[in-house]
């Protein structure tokens, strides 16, 4: 099967109540942890790649492991670019084979955020690519930018309609308290999010696909397993799963998952190391690494995205 949009699995999803698990890919093991989780539990995917990842990956050996875990898998998958902060880089994964592309134009007015989005938009369904577009600024930190909390900020249900009428983005990412990295919240803060923020965009926007970025859970497991063996990871809080399936009832058809993928990796790779301090050959640590990431993945697609059995 070829890459998809997210056109389809964001009806589905919206309709069945659940959501589509967006994870963010770096390399060859993560890639195949996450499609072989997906493989047996047969939920749809959407891999996602942010400039990092292409800086680091290139964005030719990215997009050729993805077309290799769709000969592998058979499932339907998106591909699509995570962050794009310029036309310019929206342009370059369109033109090189993405399907789906996100323009975080959030950190702009919203007069330039619109005009912004409406560019990329145009460019991307004249080629049959859909859009991500952001309103509301969440903490933490994307690549190289360092949102702290007095700057993040709650979407404005009363800008949506506007926004997406304007702009004709295929999906919206909104910010009701989730934030990016391994430290949403402070020691001893209860996590929580503005489900009141979430009812009344969903009711300003019928139908319409909302997506939730800073999504990980921060297992605890994978920070004692770092903790444990020679790391110093401090007091990591992430969004209660409780929380996130909640979310995945309603309009909320795209959740994003890195930092959980990260800490497993680090996790298990760090264990690994620990027990077996005169290994040198990568893919003995490698192993353990991408099977921590096919579990993981699997528990989220099952307990927390409900999206099992919908590919
Ligand atoms: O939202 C940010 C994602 O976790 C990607 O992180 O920009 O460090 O690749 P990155
Ligand atoms: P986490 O850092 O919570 O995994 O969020 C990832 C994300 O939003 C990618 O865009
Ligand atoms: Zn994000």
């Amino acid at each position: 099967m070829p890459l998809v949009t997210s056109k389809e699995m964001f009806q589905k999803a919206y309709d069945g109540g659940y959501a589509i698990g967006a994870f963010n890919v770096n390399n060859m093991e993560i890639i195949q942890g996450i499609t072989e989780a997906a493989k047996e539990v047969s939920a749809p995917l959407i891999l996602q790649v942010s400039a990092g990842a292409r800086k680091y990956a290139n964005h030719t050996y990215l997009v050729k492991l993805v077309e290799a875990a769709l000969i592998e898998t058979d499932l339907p998958i998106c591909l699509h670019l995570d962050h794009g902060d310029t036309f310019e880089l929206c342009k370059s994964c369109i033109d090189g084979g993405f399907t789906s592309v996100m323009i975080d134009g959030s950190h702009h007015s919203f007069e330039d955020n619109i005009a912004l989005t409406k560019k990329v938009v145009e460019y991307a369904h004249e080629r049959g690519v859909v859009v991500e577009g952001e309103l509301g600024r969440l903490a933490g930190i994307e690549d190289d930018v360092n949102v702290s909390e007095e700057d993040a900020s709650y979407t404005r249900p009363s800008e949506v309609e506007e926004f997406v009428t304007r702009t004709g983005v295929d999906s919206l990412a909104i910010a009701i308290g989730t934030s990016h990295g391994a430290y949403k919240f402070k020691p001893g803060q209860k996590p929580e999010l503005r489900f009141d923020i979430l009812k009344e965009i969903e009711k300003r926007l019928p139908n319409f696909p909302i997506v939730l970025h800073g999504a990980s859970s921060v297992i605890p497991e994978y920070v004692e397993m770092i903790n444990a063996n020679g790391g110093n990871m401090p007091d990591a809080i992430g969004i209660p799963e409780d929380m996130l399936r909640e979310a995945a009832k309603s309009a909320v058809c795209k959740i994003n998952i890195d930092s959980d993928l990260r800490l497993a990796l680090t996790g298990s790779i760090r264990k690994y190391m620990a027990e077996n301090p005169s290994h040198f050959d990568p893919r003995q640590y490698l192993t353990p690494a991408r099977a921590a990431i096919k579990d993981l993945v699997k528990k989220k697609l099952v307990n927390v995205l409900g999206c099992d059995g919908k590919a």
